[in-house]
């Protein structure tokens, strides 16, 4: 798709930006922030349709250059040319936003491990290898952000959803390494971890209507990136809650229905 260019404002001053799951709720809601900051976007999504339509809605935003890529993630083969294509569209990179992820049933994960695998591949993996590329870019230039979206769920497993909370617990543990290596070279890793938030991951589970609002959680990522914090909880409540959660001992964890 070809890009196109529109002014917009400029507060703070239009950063590049590349996407990564773009059709995500979380992502497009912050992609509406950004848009209206007049950002210039690069997104990819593998639904071309759904793509397609969010980078339109962008333009009509003031995002003031928006380019795309159809790639399922899952093909780790192609993130070099991928993300060397994002790069050259762009002219550069201030910020990556990783937003894909699966659920996964939790049920058929138990049973079957090639469904288990798919979760760790899609949410673990596959982010391991962008983030591979993405640092080294950024270290060489002594800039650039990378945000990541893990998740609450990483913070401790239950029998609920362990498969999905292992593949993110992967996750924010190889973030804060990679934060612990490139920091002093100028870049900045953010692990960015949600509480339930309502989006199409979690329309079917129950009581759904009650999760976070997508547009607040969209709104304290952006202050967050631009804060160049290390870690997000948000909503904000989600860090007392997990730091009892955590301590709660295993001899009495084991026994509760989480
Ligand atoms: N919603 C929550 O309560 C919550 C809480 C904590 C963390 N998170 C995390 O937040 C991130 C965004 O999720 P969301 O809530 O915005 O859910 P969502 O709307 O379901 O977004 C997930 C996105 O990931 C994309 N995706 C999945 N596998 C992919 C692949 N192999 N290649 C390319 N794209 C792929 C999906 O594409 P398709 O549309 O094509 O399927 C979809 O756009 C995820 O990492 C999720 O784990 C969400």
């Amino acid at each position: 798709m070809s890009p196109t260019r529109q002014s917009g404002t400029s507060n703070p001053p239009p950063r590049k930006i590349l996407v990564l799951g773009a059709t995500s709720g979380i992502a497009e809601a912050t992609c509406r922030i950004w848009a209206t900051q007049g950002a210039s976007l690069f997104l990819v999504a593998r639904n071309a349709e759904k793509l397609a339509a969010v980078a339109a809605d962008l333009r009509t935003r003031g995002a003031s250059y928006v380019d795309t890529a159809v790639a399922d993630l899952d093909d780790t083969d192609t993130h070099a040319e991928l993300l060397a294509q994002a790069v050259n569209s762009l002219t550069g990179m201030d910020i990556a936003y990783l937003a894909h992820g699966i659920l996964g049933d939790q049920a058929e994960a138990e049973q079957d491990f090639n469904a288990a695998a798919q979760i760790i591949y899609t949410n673990f993996m596959a982010p391991v290898s962008l983030l591979t590329w993405l640092a080294n870019f950024c270290v060489q230039r002594h800039a650039g952000t990378l945000a990541v979206i893990s998740s609450v769920a990483g913070d401790r497993g239950r029998k609920s959803n362990y498969l999905y909370g292992s593949s993110k617990a992967g996750l924010s543990a190889f973030l804060a390494g990679l934060r612990n290596r490139v920091d002093r070279e100028g870049v900045h890793v953010l692990s960015i971890k949600p509480g339930p938030t309502r989006t199409a991951m979690t329309a079917a589970m129950p009581n759904s209507e009650k999760f976070a609002d997508v547009d607040s959680v969209a709104e304290s990522i952006v202050s967050a990136i631009d804060k160049r914090k290390d870690i997000l909880y948000v909503p904000f409540q989600w860090q007392p809650i997990m730091f009892v959660i955590r301590n709660i001992p295993e001899r009495i964890f084991k026994k509760l229905n989480l």
